[in-house]
C-alpha cells in the first residue's frame, strides 16, 4: 500500500515538468543541451512504463521490461560525459553549479548508473509474469533519504534488492539530481 503512494508521489514529480516545462531545445539549440534532453527523455520514458507495469496501468512484458531497463542503464551510464563545462545556464535547465560540484554530480550520476545496471541485469532474466519477489515489501531503503540512514543499511547490495525497490530507488536520484542541479521551469 505505502509503495503504492510512494511510487505515485514519484511519478508526479516525473510528470511536472514533462508537462509544464516548455521544451527549451526548441528552435536551433546547442546539439549537446538537445542531446542530453531528449537522454533524459528517454530515461523518463523508460521509468514510466516500468512504474506503470509495476502499478498495472501498462501490461507487464518482459521484453518491455528488458528495452526499458536497458534504456534506463545506457542513459544513466552515459549522464556524466553530457554536461560538459560551457553547456550549462540558460537556455539549458541544467544549473552552472554542476560545474562547481561536479564530485557531488558525478556522485549522483554514478549512483544511479549503478541503480540502472542492477535493475538491467535483473531484467534480463525477467519472467514471464511479475513475480512476488520482483516487488518490494515496505519503503525503499538505501541507508537514505526516506528513512535516514539506518546502522548496517549503508551498503546494500543492488543485486539483492527487488526490481520495484530498484525503480523507486532509481526515481530518488532522478529527483535529487534535479533537485540540486535543475534550473525549475518558470
Ligand atoms: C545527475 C543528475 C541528473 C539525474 C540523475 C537525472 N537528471 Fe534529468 N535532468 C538533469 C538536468 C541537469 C536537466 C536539465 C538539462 C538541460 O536542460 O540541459 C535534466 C532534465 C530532465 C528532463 C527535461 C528534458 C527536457 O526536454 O528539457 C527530464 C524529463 C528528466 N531530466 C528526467 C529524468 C529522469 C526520469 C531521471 C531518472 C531516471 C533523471 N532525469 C535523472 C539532471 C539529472
Amino acid at each position: 500500500m505505502r509503495s503504492r503512494v510512494i511510487l505515485g508521489v514519484a511519478l508526479l514529480a516525473l510528470a511536472g515538468p514533462l508537462i509544464l516545462a516548455p521544451s527549451l531545445a526548441a528552435g536551433p539549440g546547442d546539439p549537446i543541451v538537445a542531446a542530453r534532453q531528449a537522454s533524459m527523455k528517454e530515461m523518463a520514458a523508460a521509468a514510466r512504463a516500468i512504474a506503470e507495469m509495476f502499478d498495472g496501468k501498462r501490461a507487464y512484458e518482459p521484453a518491455a521490461f528488458k528495452a526499458a531497463a536497458d534504456t534506463l542503464s545506457a542513459r544513466a551510464g552515459a549522464l556524466t560525459g553530457e554536461f560538459p563545462q560551457g553547456s550549462l545556464g540558460a537556455p539549458s535547465a541544467a544549473r552552472p553549479e554542476i560545474d562547481q560540484a561536479r564530485p557531488e554530480f558525478e556522485a549522483l550520476a554514478r549512483h544511479i548508473g549503478r541503480l540502472a545496471d542492477a535493475l538491467a541485469i535483473k531484467a534480463e532474466n525477467a519472467p514471464p509474469g511479475l513475480t512476488a519477489d520482483m516487488r518490494m515489501t515496505g519503503p525503499p531503503m538505501d541507508g537514505g533519504s526516506l528513512l535516514g540512514k539506518r546502522p548496517g543499511a549503508a551498503e546494500a547490495d543492488p543485486a539483492r534488492m527487488p526490481a520495484e525497490h530498484l525503480l523507486h530507488l532509481i526515481l530518488q536520484d532522478c529527483t535529487s539530481c534535479h533537485s540540486k542541479f535543475r534550473r525549475r521551469a518558470e
